[in-house]
């Protein structure tokens, strides 16, 4: 039993249905599914938004998706996304709201936390940033010595720089060409060099994010990045105009040295991972201004008003995450591909992995017992055609079920010359070709009546049934963008809440916080750290060696 008196997920009826279900279908067959209804690849079909999302190349029927429906109801998917929207505190282990979706409400909107309406603080810090942002494109905030601000570079990590980063590449045709925008998020100093070496200190803004702001490598880069600074600029006071600061930590900030005068909050109620239409995002306005950001912003509203309002048989969030627990739960999945085919969606999957996996990745459930039940999957994909010439020969021939989306655009984005415009035509043909292949495959007959030779046949034989979903957008906008990192933010909720697990805490990235800090004495000054094992203990004495110490 869980703690609310429910059945726990596996021994519900639910579930059980499911797991019978799926042992009466036994084999799968695309081809027979498209067969027995010639209506399949208009009628499982669904629009969100700007969003056409055919869910019909997966391995499912009409019974499957009812009795997935089922399991969402029966777990209380609508109740703790209810709970969500009105700002009480589902994250148990921290205690917090999780109110991702106040960042983007409208601004006659009342979400209250603790009896406190948080839409007016979200509007105020949107309309302080947008400010900054506009003095900054338009050249008025000048840098210490007066020269325009030409630069900014955002210094974060994880969701203080996955979002905006991904964003900011993915509507690059939206922003300020004049500008340079760069993203410094590893310890290594490799990445601040590379980041910094061919900047005027005089014209670059350090834009330092970081929720907690005790978060080392962000700290520590950010250390950095005032002493490049100042070696060029030679006088404290030049801080004031080349830092500032997102956080929802004014006194770490303050003590960091950045007056908090230039901080622009967010709240504990915001996770990091659901962080960068927050002031987290700020860079990114800056690059694509205020106007844009606010379409955004829309298009994020508008999924969450569809995943809140939507029935259940055209919810598309809902849908995304019973397709996913049907894979990973039922049909032995461990893994899903997410396949943009966009250049400018380039880190749309790696941001999706830390949404998705340091979210659901969990082993114990709300009540901290194991789970008995698969969670979250492996997340990964890398753009379009590009992942054709590299890994595709797996999910087309090998032996792991491994689902995908494919995400594309019917125009290409309106900056393209003619003949760069032209090209968009054959990037989208291999979009659908590959979503074909992948579910019909090539019989042996087929291979066969090409007249390739009987011992090559099972070499060129596909077999298809590698399930899909494919999402189609007329065009890449900042609204679009919007809508599909809200579709994804609501798949892995709806996913946590049928494992019944926390999605919104992080514990398992603390534990190498805590012993990075703790090793780091071994390396420097090879001093004695209690407790280590003895294969980090022969690997730090092997680095001290090559290291020269
Ligand atoms: O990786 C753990 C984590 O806590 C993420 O959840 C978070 O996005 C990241 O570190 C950065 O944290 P902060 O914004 O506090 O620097």
């Amino acid at each position: 039993m869980n703690a609310d008196g429910r059945t726990r997920l596996h021994q519900t009826p639910e579930w059980k249905a499911l797991a019978k279900h799926r042992d009466e279908l036994g084999e799968v067959r695309l081809r027979d599914l498209f067969a027995a209804d010639p209506g399949r690849g208009t009628g499982c079909t669904l629009r969100v938004g700007d969003l056409y999302v055919d869910h019909s190349k997966h391995l499912v029927t009409d019974e499957t998706l009812r009795l997935l429906r089922e399991l969402a109801a029966a777990t209380g998917v609508f109740g703790l996304r209810d709970a969500m929207f009105r700002g009480e505190r589902i994250n148990t282990t921290e205690d917090r709201a999780v109110l991702h979706t106040a960042l983007r409400a409208p601004r006659d909107a009342v979400i209250e936390v603790d009896g406190e309406n948080v839409v007016p603080k979200v509007h105020a810090v949107l309309d302080e940033m947008a400010d900054f942002a506009d003095r900054v494109r338009s050249g008025e905030w000048t840098g210490h010595t007066g020269k325009r601000i030409r630069n900014v570079v955002n210094v974060g990590i994880g969701g203080s720089d996955l979002g905006p980063a991904m964003a900011y590449e993915a509507l690059r045709a939206f922003t300020d060409r004049e500008l340079t925008v760069r993203f410094v998020s590893n310890v290594d100093g490799a990445d601040l060099h590379e980041a910094t070496r061919d900047l005027d200190p005089a014209e670059t803004l350090f834009v330092i994010a970081s929720k907690t702001f005790t978060t080392i490598e962000t700290v520590t880069n950010a250390t950095s990045a005032r002493t490049w600074l100042l070696k060029a600029l030679g006088d404290e006071k030049a801080v004031a105009r080349h830092f500032v600061a997102l956080s929802t930590n004014a006194e770490k900030v303050a003590g960091f040295g950045i007056d908090t005068a230039n901080m622009f909050e967010f709240w504990d109620w915001v996770g990091g991972r659901y962080s960068y239409d927050s002031a987290i995002g700020l860079s990114l306005m800056i690059a694509i201004g205020p106007d844009r950001f606010r379409e955004m912003l829309d298009g994020f509203h508008l999924v969450d008003e569809h995943f809140r309002t939507a029935p259940a048989e055209s919810n598309v969030p809902l849908l995304m995450g019973l397709l996913g627990v049907w894979y990973g739960n039922f049909m032995g999945a461990q893994s899903h591909a997410v396949l943009p085919y966009s250049h400018y969606l380039s880190k749309f999957t790696a941001y999706l992995q830390q949404l998705d996996m340091e979210s659901n990745g969990k082993s114990v459930d709300r009540e901290g017992r194991p789970v008995a039940w698969q969670t979250g999957p492996v997340v990964w994909g890398t753009p379009g055609t590009n992942g054709q010439h590299a890994y595709y020969q797996l999910i087309h021939q090998g032996t792991k079920l491994i689902p995908a989306d494919f995400i594309g655009f019917a125009r290409p984005v309106a900056e393209l010359s003619d003949e760069l415009a032209a090209q968009h035509d054959l990037l989208m043909a291999n979009f659908f070709a590959q979503t074909q292949a992948l579910a019909f495959g090539k019989t042996p007959d087929e291979v066969r009546a090409e007249g390739v030779p009987e011992e090559l046949v099972p070499h060129k034989t596909f077999r298809g049934d590698h399930p899909t979903t494919t999402i189609l957008a007329r065009e890449l906008t900042p609204s679009v963008l919007g809508q599909l990192v809200a579709l994804y933010e609501h798949k892995v909720f709806v996913q946590g809440a049928i494992w019944n697990i926390d999605s919104f805490d992080q514990w398992g990235v603390e534990l190498g916080k805590v012993l990075a800090k703790r090793v780091e004495p071994a390396l420097t000054e090879g001093a004695e750290v209690p407790g280590l094992d003895a294969s980090t203990k022969a690997l730090v004495a092997a680095y001290r060696e090559l290291r020269g110490r």
